[in-house]
Formats: C-alpha cells, structure tokens, sequence
C-alpha cells in the first residue's frame, strides 16, 4: 500500500527469511520510532538492536542501520532509484535491490528469492539444487525472461512473491487452486514433492557455552558483545568457553562463589548449535557491585526493552519467574514456621 522508497526497503529487508505475520508488528513499531531514513540514520545502533530483538539474523539490522546513514550521507536522504545502485548499499541483494525498484520505480528487474526459486523450479521442471551456481545462474536469466511491462511489474512481483509464500508451499501445495496449474512441469509429470531437489543437508558443527548470570537485587550482569559474530552488538550475560573459567570469574567475582546450574539449552543458528550452559550466581549479599566497562547491571524489570537476544530474553524471564516464584515459596513458608 505505499511507494515509499523507506518503507518498502524496510519492509523487504526485516522479509528476508522472516514471514509476514512475525514481520508486521516490527514493521509498524520501527515506522513509528523512525518514521523516514534520516531518524533511522540518527539513532544510535543500540536502539535499533533493541527495537530489532527477536527478528533474527542481527546482520540485517547492523547492515540496516549502516545502509541508512549511507543513504543520508552519501545520496542525501533519497534512496538511488534503480536496482543497480540500490545493490551496493549494505544489506541489499540483487533479488531485495531488484523488488523496491520494481514496487517503487516500476523498473524491470528480477526477483529470485527462496519462495521464487521454488516457484520457477517447479513450474518449468528445473533439476539439480537450486542453491548451485549453474542452477541459479539458469534461474535469474528465466526470472529475467519472464518480465511483463513495467507498468505492471510492482503487481507481478509482489504476486511472484505471494504465489510462492501461499500456494506454492515447500510441503503440501495448494496446486489446485493454483492459477499456473496448467503449465506446470512438476505438477504434471507428478514431480511436485521431488522439485526443487533438497539439499544434502550437513549435519551442523555443535559449540558450547557457558554462561554466567550473576545477580544483585534485582539485576543481572550483561556485557556488550562484539559487533561482528552471532548476536553482534547486543547485550548478554558473559560467556565462557569452559566451566572452569566461568567459576575462576564468578570467584572473581565474590571469593566463596558457588554458580548453580540452571537446565542447558539448544538454540540452532544458520551455521552451528550452540550448546548453552547456564549459571546463576547470587550476589545478593555482596555490598558493592563490580563490573568491567564494557558491562552493564541491567534492573529484571528492563529485560523486555533491553537488547537482547530473544533466547537470552527468555532465559532472563525464567530466571525472574523461578526468583519471584521462590519469593513467594519462602513467603509462604515464613508465614507457615
Ligand atoms: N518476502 C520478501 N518480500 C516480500 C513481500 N513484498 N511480500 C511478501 N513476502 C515477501
């Protein structure tokens, strides 16, 4: 419902690998803090993290915030208007650079994005995996060859796009309500759940972690991570490679510390498991708080607004849940002694 060239790009960007339904609510809060690019170039890094928290693939905010200020500094404000040059901003594949310049500009360029590929390989019976060079060399010049008007093309793409998303489902399509059905190759020749071939799947590398959870009345030690790596930029307990290491800082910490072991926990990036080993240390009784500069004491009650990483947001939470439900517990059991 819009040609602005901030909104579509934000749009497309938080799309990338994230559905429309989980899209929405982000799209509107970031539309409200930062109503044109020029807002979102200003603010600082942080506040995006924390307004981004929960979308995933952090990457994509970092390079959202980078593209903006490039956009401010280097084209005054307006994004360049054609898919070329929209390509070398950060965060902007030739598939996304290629959609805000049809929605936008009505330009002839191609989509080929994972809901398309699936589409095209389908329809014209395409072997061999979609994710090869060759293969994916062949699919742009078919996206290429298959372009209608430019008058048309915001609607061809945006139905491009749609048809992949809701009918043409990776399992269980909606062939028969399929406007394409007709021409279809996979359909029929009976090859729907055959194309696209999968990829042989790797089995991924696990890691493992350590982390500590120190606490003091109410709040939790976090530390900002590095920019580049998994949850750039955003804040967490600190990590350990070992649990040796994590006591040697916890007795750092407080010279008799004893770290209790919460429950482990798998989370499954793009490239690896991490294998999380939680530990709380109560420092309750500690008079004054330590911390090096890079860290932070954050108060529980912040933990929905902090940047953090959703699985460490919902950590934090059980964390606040088991103290206030032990809280109670010992409440109750003062008033029974
Ligand atoms: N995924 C990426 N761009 C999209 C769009 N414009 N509509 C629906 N899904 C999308």
């Amino acid at each position: 419902g819009s040609r602005d060239p901030y909104r579509i790009w934000l749009s497309e960007v938080m799309l990338q690998q994230t559905q429309v339904a989980t899209v929405l609510p982000y799209f509107r809060r970031f539309c409200a803090r930062f109503p044109d690019v020029t807002a979102l170039a200003l603010a600082p890094l942080a506040d995006v993290l924390s307004l981004w928290s929960g979308l995933g693939y952090y990457a994509r905010a970092r390079n959202l915030h980078a593209c903006a200020r490039q956009v401010v500094e280097r084209f005054s404000g307006r994004f360049p208007q054609d898919a070329r040059a929209l390509a070398q901003l950060p965060g902007i594949g030739r598939s996304t650079a290629a959609a805000i310049a049809a929605f936008c500009f009505d330009e002839r360029a191609p989509i080929l994005d994972g809901n398309v590929k699936r589409v095209l390989t389908r329809y014209f019976g395409i072997e061999g995996n979609p994710g090869s060079s060759s293969v994916e060399r062949e699919l742009w010049s078919l996206a290429e060859s298959l372009l209608p008007r430019a008058d048309v093309m915001p609607a061809y793409t945006q139905g491009l796009m749609d048809l992949g998303a809701t009918l043409c489902r990776r399992r269980a399509p909606a062939c028969a309500v399929c406007p394409l059905q007709r021409g279809c190759k996979a359909r029929r020749d009976g090859r729907i759940d055959e194309l696209p071939a999968s990829r042989s799947r790797k089995v991924l590398p696990q890691r493992a972690t350590w982390m500590l959870l120190s606490m003091h009345a109410g709040q939790v030690l976090l530390q900002r991570r590095a920019p580049a790596g998994i949850w750039g930029g955003l804040l967490a307990p600190p990590q350990f490679d070992s649990f040796d290491s994590l006591r040697q800082a916890a007795r750092a910490l407080a010279a008799a510390a004893d770290p209790l072991p919460l429950a482990p926990r798998r989370h499954a990036f793009t490239h690896f498991t991490l294998m999380l080993h939680p530990y709380l240390l109560d420092l309750s009784r500690l008079p004054t708080l330590a911390r090096d500069d890079d860290q932070e004491w954050l108060s529980l009650a912040g933990i929905d607004s902090a940047a953090l990483p959703a699985p460490i947001r919902a950590l934090l939470r059980e964390v606040c849940d088991g103290a206030s439900s032990t809280a109670a517990s010992n409440a109750r059991l003062n008033r029974m002694q």
